[in-house]
């Protein structure tokens, strides 16, 4: 396919953050198309996936001073994306097919294959294969938390993001904290939750009481920071605390001077409160289970996660900020198809509009029937190494485009 007169640009990391971070942290540029090799084959993203865990692949010390290998300034940011198939040589992929993998904030990417899953026709719009990612996190972490239970009430913060608005998707007694009343709103109304604390309300304490009188089983936390403190009066005898990220943090970079790590040990050594993290990666072996019952979930209608489409590669950077100053509710992705392309442009439109969009075919995916889901393949197991073997194949499909 003759690419030469195609328009190609990425997002790279200019420097490594320093404090919060900001938009100009990030490099909009114009790149060559990359090239395949045997083994190979050449993506045009249509949909790439804006999500806050990008922020701790481009800092200059990993989380918790893990050893993950430092991502270069010059890298292209490795973030999920969708996208079709224009040109081969792997004998697995054929040009038309449907992909979505780590193909990063780029309109081309090559890839070998690793991470791949094919993305069936019957899924549209096909942006919502990028659902996987959020959607998966919170069905792992409640594996990990023993299952949803009866008689047991979750506690989710954050939960009017694209993780938390999914941990109701499983059932349950489910009580929300977000901020501000749309959110709270939303996630009564449309997502089912069973109450919703406004974190940003001054009767927010008084919402949690009312909504927790036997106190939190579980509290899934995507959160964090002093929040995590506070919540402790409301936590059960032998509950489980579930790290599922830290957004409270990621922008301080660790800690902050309203942090109360006392307030929590008392918690931990009164209460027998225990805390746990967990990882999605490295989880493959959990991905047929969860595509069952998403299946259901989404058959019976009883599931309508929400999409937010944002418009082409230069609004990215500013869309990862407001994932930390500004959020919205559902799961983020920005739309890359340009113009130029007639066909694709014309069967977007048709599928989806920009805005907030509902979406009721979102975690559906097809499992590559040719190894996709290979990052369990590397063997890790475990959340460090995990998170090391996903970047080791950020590095391996997406190299430098320049
Ligand atoms: N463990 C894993 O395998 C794994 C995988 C993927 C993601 N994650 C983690 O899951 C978490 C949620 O991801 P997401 O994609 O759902 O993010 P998201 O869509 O951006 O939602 C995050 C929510 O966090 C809340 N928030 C942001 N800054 C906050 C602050 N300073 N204090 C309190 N709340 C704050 C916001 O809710 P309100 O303002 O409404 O409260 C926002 O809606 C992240 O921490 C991410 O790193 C974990």
């Amino acid at each position: 396919m003759a690419l030469d007169n195609m328009l190609a640009r990425r997002v790279a990391l200019r420097r490594h953050l320093e404090g919060n971070l900001r938009a100009d942290d990030f490099l909009v540029e114009d790149c060559s198309v990359p090239t395949t090799d045997d083994g190979t084959f050449l993506v045009r993203n249509l949909f790439a996936s804006v999500d806050p865990m990008l922020r701790i692949f481009i800092v200059s010390k990993p989380l918790g001073n893990a050893t993950m290998p430092v991502m270069p300034p010059g890298t292209s940011i490795p973030s999920a994306a969708v996208g079709e198939v224009i040109e081969t040589r792997h004998p697995d992929y054929k040009v038309g097919d449907l992909v979505e993998g780590r193909f990063g904030w780029q309109n081309y990417a090559v890839s070998n294959g690793q991470g791949v899953n094919l993305v069936p026709s019957a899924i549209a719009p096909i942006e919502n294969a990028l659902g996987g990612l959020p959607g998966f996190t919170a069905y792992v972490g409640l594996e990990a938390a023993g299952g949803v239970k009866p008689g047991q009430t979750i506690l989710v913060s954050g939960a009017a993001g694209a993780v938390g608005a999914l941990v109701k998707a499983r059932g349950g007694r489910v009580v929300g904290i977000a901020g501000g009343e749309d959110k709270r709103r939303y996630l009564i109304d449309e997502v089912g939750y069973d109450a919703v604390a406004d974190r940003k309300s001054p009767n927010f304490h008084a919402q949690l009481a009312a909504a927790l009188p036997d106190g939190a089983h579980v509290y899934f936390d995507n959160v964090s920071g002093p929040l995590l403190a506070d919540l402790m009066p409301y936590m059960a005898f032998g509950s489980l605390v579930l790290i599922s990220g830290l957004m409270a943090q990621y922008q301080t970079g660790g800690v902050s001077e309203k942090d109360n790590l006392p307030a929590v040990l008392h918690a931990v050594m009164g209460k027998g409160v225990r805390i746990q993290s967990f990882s999605q990666f490295g989880k493959d072996a959990e991905r047929p289970a969860f595509e069952q019952e998403v299946a259901a979930l989404l058959a019976s209608g009883d599931f309508k996660p929400e999409i937010h489409v944002i418009e082409g590669l230069d609004s990215l950077p500013q869309a990862q900020v407001d994932l930390f100053e500004n959020s919205t509710t559902g799961k983020v992705v920005s739309h890359l198809v340009f113009g130029k392309d007639a066909r694709l442009a014309l069967d977007v439109a048709k599928r989806i509009k920009t805005g907030t969009v509902n979406v009721n075919a979102f975690f559906s995916r097809a499992r590559s029937s040719s190894g996709g889901h290979k990052m369990s393949g590397i063997g890790r197991e475990r959340g460090v190494e995990g998170i090391r073997a996903f970047q080791e194949i950020q590095v391996m499909n997406l190299g430098s485009a320049s």
